[in-house]
């Protein structure tokens, strides 16, 4: 039987090769054959849910400040690639209408709620409704720490696949202990993944997804494990892996 082989999700895009959750990085992963673009939201001022992974601009943008501070008009104006070199200046913040407008018809999105309502009001309602206009539901999947902001999103649309994001120190080996009734999906941290607590996803007909491996040889014990998903910086490196794997 040919095992189930796991989804290559691009984390921030092809994140390794161009600066992450840009338009650049995204495109990269479509060419290296990602299943699916992982990328981050925040709200903007104007209650935008905009592509960007930290709650403030510095790191990776050339502003400052929460991004919340700022409108969508605002954060359009500033550079989001020039941070990771010259080749990437001119990469703008996207908004996740922009990139489920653009890729739609390519790849699939795995889509992480920063935060859910307890910061940002109503963003599991704008998500997926945003989901649902251009009709990438079924390719998508939502993923948070926050798990009152996967329960929101459950209640609006139940047919939104969600995955519950799990890191930290005190994770026991049974993760369905952590994790609320009725999911379907964890997202475990490398660090964290053990071949007791795959089995235990799996006994407990779990989803397993992984953040973020971009060493082949973990890359290889993942597979062969047959885990749902794994996120990585380096889709092209897993795509290789892949089909090594498969001959
Ligand atoms: O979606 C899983 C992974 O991206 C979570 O970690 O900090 O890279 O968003 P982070
Ligand atoms: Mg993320």
């Amino acid at each position: 039987m040919t095992p189930k082989r796991p989804l290559v999700i691009a984390h921030r895009g092809a994140s390794a090769y161009a600066p992450e959750n840009t338009l650049a990085a995204f495109e990269l992963a479509v060419l290296q054959g990602a299943d699916m673009l992982e990328f981050d939201l925040h709200l903007s001022s104007d209650d935008q849910p905009v592509i960007i992974h930290d709650d403030t601009l510095e790191r990776t943008t050339t502003g400052t400040g929460p991004v919340r501070h700022l409108s969508l008009r605002e954060l359009k104006r500033l550079d989001a690639g020039s941070w990771r070199g010259h080749a990437f200046r001119g990469q703008r913040l996207q908004s996740l209408q922009e990139v489920l407008e653009r890729f739609r018809e390519r790849v699939g999105f795995a889509v992480e709620l920063k935060a859910g309502s307890s910061r940002y009001p109503g963003i599991e309602d704008r998500v997926v409704s945003l989901l649902e206009i251009y009709d990438v539901v079924e390719r998508a999947i939502v993923l948070s720490f926050d798990f009152a902001a996967l329960a929101a999103v459950r209640a609006r649309n139940a047919g939104v696949r969600r995955v519950a994001l799990i890191e930290g120190v005190r994770v026991p080996e049974n993760i369905t202990a952590v994790v609320p009734e009725g999911t379907t999906a964890v997202g475990l941290s490398a660090r964290l993944v053990t071949e007791r607590r795959v089995h235990a996803a799996r006994r407990a007909g779990l989803d397993l997804y992984v953040f973020t491996v971009n060493d082949p040889a973990r890359m290889g014990r993942l597979i062969d494990w047959e885990v749902t998903g794994i996120i990585t910086d380096t889709p092209d490196v897993l795509r290789r892996h892949l089909r090594v794997s498969e001959t």
